[in-house]
């Protein structure tokens, strides 16, 4: 599939997706679903990717949210299907095996916060918004962001954005626990990068193992959250880049992890 509304690039072992419709503030339509779906396809079936980023083209925005202009037209029933696509996709996102991090480098709002929720963790430029302003157009989130954000930043401050629409300062957003750093803007794509990077390095048994427990053990109470983890930790210690870390550590050398799942 050829792309006309993102930039898909994978430079090692970073896949990185950008929302390309800069005149629009790289705003969501059908077309972003179904080409980020693809671009999914693409990072599930390649074993070489292990980190993936999200980021907005051009110096404005990530993503002013859904499109309005397309929105506009819908039926009822047709919106609810615009909004069960973006959940369909943001579940897919938030599943996905290997870390995901939200580049935020400037507006995010509506779908765009829905965005960067649904990947690990976010990184901002110190120029981004972030906010929920569905209530502005008579409507609400419609991509999970009366859900995620709430579990988030907690029920009250939840309510406050999306029932104000307000939008709220990427240091804002550092201080209620949305975004994990922030960053000047000029520096952002390198610090995302380096920690990609990091990651990347990383053996891919533990890594799954850590977002999954944390993922799945967030809903759930906390001695089941522990058995989990007791399991994945046993699943960690059958990879080889277990045997590697550790021996590596009392040898006094960097481990070579290889990041094979056997
Ligand atoms: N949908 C469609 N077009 C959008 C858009 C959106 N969400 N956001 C911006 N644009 C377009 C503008 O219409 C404008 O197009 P033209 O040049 O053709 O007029 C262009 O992008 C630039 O935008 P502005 O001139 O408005 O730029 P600004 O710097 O003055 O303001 C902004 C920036 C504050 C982000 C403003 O554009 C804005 O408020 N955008 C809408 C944000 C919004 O309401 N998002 C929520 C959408 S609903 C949603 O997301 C539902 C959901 O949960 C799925």
């Amino acid at each position: 599939m050829s792309y006309e509304n993102i930039i898909f690039e994978i430079e090692g072992d970073v896949a990185v997706i950008r929302f390309n419709r800069p005149k629009a503030l790289n705003a969501i339509n059908p077309g972003v679903l179904e080409e980020v779906g693809d671009a999914l396809d693409k990072i599930e079936a390649d074993s070489g990717v292990r980190v993936l980023v999200l980021t907005g083209e051009g110096e404005k925005a990530f993503v002013a949210g859904a499109d309005i202009a397309y929105m506009v037209k819908l039926s009822p029933l047709e919106g609810r299907e615009f909004s069960r696509g973006g959940h369909e996709l943001l579940f897919r996102l938030e599943n996905l095996p290997i870390p995901v991090i939200a580049c935020v480098n400037g507006f995010a709002l509506g779908g765009g916060t829905e965005i960067a929720m649904a990947c690990d963790f976010i990184y901002a430029s110190e120029n981004a918004k972030f906010g929920q302003p569905e209530i502005n157009l008579g409507v609400i989130p419609g991509f999970g962001g009366t859900q995620r954000l709430s579990r988030l930043v907690g029920k009250a401050m939840a309510k406050e954005l999306c029932m104000t629409g307000m939008m709220i300062s990427a240091q804002e957003a550092k201080e209620i626990g949305l975004v994990n750093r922030v960053f000047p803007h000029d520096k952002l794509w390198e610090e995302t990068l380096k920690t990609a990077n990091l990651m990347a390095g990383k053996g891919k048994v533990s890594l799954r193992a850590a977002k999954r427990c944390i993922d799945r053990g967030f809903d759930v109470d906390l001695t089941s959250g522990c058995y989990m983890e007791a399991d994945a930790f046993a699943l960690c210690k059958a990879s080889p880049d277990a045997n590697e870390g550790m021996s590596a550590f009392l040898e006094k050398r960097k481990p070579e992890f290889k990041g094979e799942l056997t």
